[in-house]
């Protein structure tokens, strides 16, 4: 049998014999005494990378988010979020539960808002309301199809947010996606905003880690909610290391994921499916079986069946990430697969 096709998520590429190397070499302190060499060289890059002041090494993604939302916010504020951001839906209602923090989240259907979608989301200053504190964006959007957020969109939303007294997040976990896909700067997508969360462990291939960065004081208060989450650290370096290659390595490499995502998509469209290849933005590919067409439970257990791993669908809808690891005569073995389920349930 073939070797296994995981399409899963990003999140499933392994790291490269030099992360590898660098891990097994590492200096190593206690990152909760502040002396690990190793941790401090990843923050420092990072934070050049995104061109904020300071940076800070998390456990995960939604371990980054929830830190810069309660650095942002006090109990019982408001955060306007997109309704299918990754925040609101996949983080397991970490600001409400742990925050106590209320989501204001507005139906966008493409992922992000207008300016005047985020005006209309503010709450006016009153007995009656939560305070308005901090707008949170997505880019890469996910669940929008993993598409992005330009600079200049950026820009407008964070002015909107910003002239009504709120902050801005970002979620970047796949920010140098955007970043390669754009051909701009990483820094220059997160210019206007206070903070973001960047993740070492998906198109960037780390086991671990992702790296939250913003101004100096937010990054210090920022240290006190990622220890209260459980995040204080000692030998980080261990995996810091792997961050520090990824870093140098591994960014300009996620255009080879959006070309094979592409491939995909051009294999998904001859097999008969709804799918412009050309409006694949980065690493990942959305595509809607007809009704009528293969049943989606069906579709995903065949495709295993023959060595192609998805996520289960979403109703109709199907999702394949592309990363390190996953070749163009993978995703020509797994179109081929593909066009053959789609021939038998025709
Ligand atoms: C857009 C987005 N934000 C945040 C996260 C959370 O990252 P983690 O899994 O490291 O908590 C993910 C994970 O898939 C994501 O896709």
């Amino acid at each position: 049998m073939n070797r296994l096709i995981d399409l899963r998520s990003d999140t499933v590429s392994h790291p490269s014999p030099e992360m590898r190397k660098a891990m097994y070499e590492a200096e190593l302190g206690d990152d909760y005494y502040r002396d690990d060499p190793t941790v401090h060289a990843l923050e420092e890059k990072a934070a050049e990378a995104l061109g904020t002041e300071a940076a800070l090494l998390v456990l995960s993604g939604t371990m980054g988010n929830l830190a810069a939302v309660l650095t942002h916010t006090d109990r019982g504020d408001s955060v306007i979020l997109d309704a299918a951001c990754h925040i609101a839906n996949n983080e397991a209602g970490h600001i409400a539960t742990l925050g106590s923090v209320y989501p204001r989240t507005v139906q966008t259907g493409g992922g992000f808002m207008t300016p005047a979608q985020v005006e209309a989301a503010v709450f006016p200053h009153s007995v009656l309301h939560p305070n308005a504190k901090l707008l949170c964006l997505e880019n890469t959007h996910n669940a929008a199809g993993g598409i992005c957020l330009s600079p200049e969109k950026t820009q407008a939303l964070a002015d909107a947010a910003n002239a009504r007294g709120l902050k801005v997040h970002i979620d970047g976990a796949r920010i140098f996606n955007a970043a390669v896909a754009l051909g701009v700067p990483a820094a220059d997508l997160v210019r206007p905003v206070d903070s973001i969360t960047f993740c070492l462990t998906k198109g960037l291939a780390c086991p671990v880690g992702s790296v939250l960065c913003g101004s100096r004081d937010f990054i210090e208060t920022a240290r006190h909610w990622r220890q209260a989450a459980g995040g204080g650290m000692r030998q980080a370096g261990i995996f810091a290391a792997a961050g520090v290659v990824a870093l140098d390595s591994m960014v300009e490499r996620l255009a080879e994921d959006h070309a094979t995502a592409k491939r995909l998509a051009g294999h998904l469209a001859e097999a008969g499916l709804a799918i412009d290849p050309d409006a694949v933005q980065t690493n990942m590919v959305f595509v809607e079986l007809p009704e009528g067409g293969p049943d989606p439970v069906r579709f995903v257990a065949d495709l295993a069946g023959a060595g192609v791993r998805i996520n289960p669908a979403k109703g109709r809808r199907l999702r394949f990430v592309t990363h390190y690891g996953i070749e163009a005569e993978d995703i020509d073995l797994a179109g081929r697969q593909i066009a053959e389920i789609c021939k038998q349930a025709a």
